[in-house]
């Protein structure tokens, strides 16, 4: 019996080694261990030998069929080692170059807006960050607009669900409402409380309001905002500022002009609009491109600035608007397609 159970494993290995898919596989199994196998055969014939021999037989049996189940095991496994590869198709060489390789470019508002992050370098300005993510706080409240103001309406703003979480913590702070932010002002609050006057800052962002998708709305776009905080600012000043940077930005013959306006957070407040008839596509005199003014006391009073002591002006603008202007693009949504034939254009 201990020869023939040799001579089974040794058959069992060679026909194992031959064998190249699962129907091979399961039929050679079955030859060895199905109801009329090779070693369920052997097994069988147990009962013949006589019973002092029994526990020696069982002994080489058991090994045996250890042996087996391992043979089954590892050839399975190249099996589908063998099917995987066989998916895989040829090997690749990941170390080559890929095909469509080409050197990457800036997206038209990148552009913009390092060109206007960088003007205002230029005098002084710092560039500061914010939070997309924001709350009622440093959205409205801290920039003098109450409760019950049109811009704070669910039918304007994307409010977050009061059981949003951020992360893995919930950061609903004294029940106050999470937002996507609808202006860059909010980092104006951000940076007044981390640092005392004076600030100059300029914070370049994206914003997001509850507008349908048309030639010029997007709920999803960009803002640029300035603060300056420091003694003796006056509108002159702001106005000088602004004429120096679209002046810089989109040429000598660029002419600003205020229409006086209402903002909770500056007072006097202002529209600001450009004319820039030598830019392509310009057909109109005067392009709305902004809002501005004088820092309101409140807002020095909600961050804790003495208003008798500061005084300071703010504007915030649209850089797709201001990209379009410069570049002549007729359409915002042009931005956001990730069409090559677009943006290849700005490389
Ligand atoms: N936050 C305003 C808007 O989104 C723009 C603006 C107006 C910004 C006046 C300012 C400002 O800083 O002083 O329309």
């Amino acid at each position: 019996m201990q020869d023939q159970l040799s001579a089974l494993l040794a058959r069992a290995r060679a026909d194992f080694s031959a064998l190249h898919t699962r129907p091979e596989f399961e039929a050679a199994k079955a030859r060895l261990v199905g109801p009329n196998g090779g070693l369920t055969t052997l097994m069988k014939q147990m009962g013949t030998v006589p019973k002092e021999q029994r526990p020696a037989l069982g002994r080489l049996i058991n090994e045996a069929k250890a042996q087996l189940q391992a043979l089954f095991d590892t050839t399975l496994r190249a099996l589908e080692d063998a099917e995987i590869a066989a998916q895989l198709g040829p090997p690749v060489d990941a170390s080559l170059p890929s095909p469509d390789g080409g050197p990457g470019t800036h997206h038209p508002l990148t552009l913009v807006c390092e060109e206007m992050c960088r003007i205002l370098r230029k005098v002084g300005f710092t560039v500061a960050d914010g939070s997309e993510v924001e709350t009622e706080f440093y959205c409205f409240d801290a920039l003098n607009t109450p409760p019950g103001h049109p811009s704070r309406d669910v039918k304007d703003t994307f409010y977050f669900p009061d059981t949003a979480r951020f992360g893995n913590v919930s950061r609903r702070v004294d029940g106050e409402k999470y937002l996507l932010r609808t202006h860059t002002s909010s980092v104006q609050i951000r940076t007044m409380l981390k640092h005392p006057p004076p600030v100059r800052i300029v914070s370049p962002g994206r914003t997001f309001r509850r507008d349908t998708t048309d030639a010029t709305h997007s709920a999803n776009f960009h803002q640029l905002e300035c603060l300056y905080v420091d003694k003796d600012v006056t509108v002159r000043d702001l106005k000088a500022l602004l004429d120096y940077i679209f002046a810089s930005l989109l040429g000598p013959d660029t002419k600003t002009r205020f229409r006086p306006h209402y903002f909770g957070y500056t007072e006097p407040s202002f529209e600001v609009d450009l004319s820039a008839r030598h830019l392509p596509k310009v057909n109109k005199e005067w392009i709305e491109i902004g809002g501005c003014g004088m820092v309101d006391p409140s807002v020095y009073e909600a961050v804790g600035y003495d208003p008798a002591a500061w005084t300071g002006y703010a504007f915030g603008m649209g850089l797709e608007r201001l990209a379009m202007m410069l570049y002549g693009i007729d359409d915002i949504r042009y931005f956001y397609q990730n069409d090559l034939r677009f943006l290849r254009q700005f490389a």
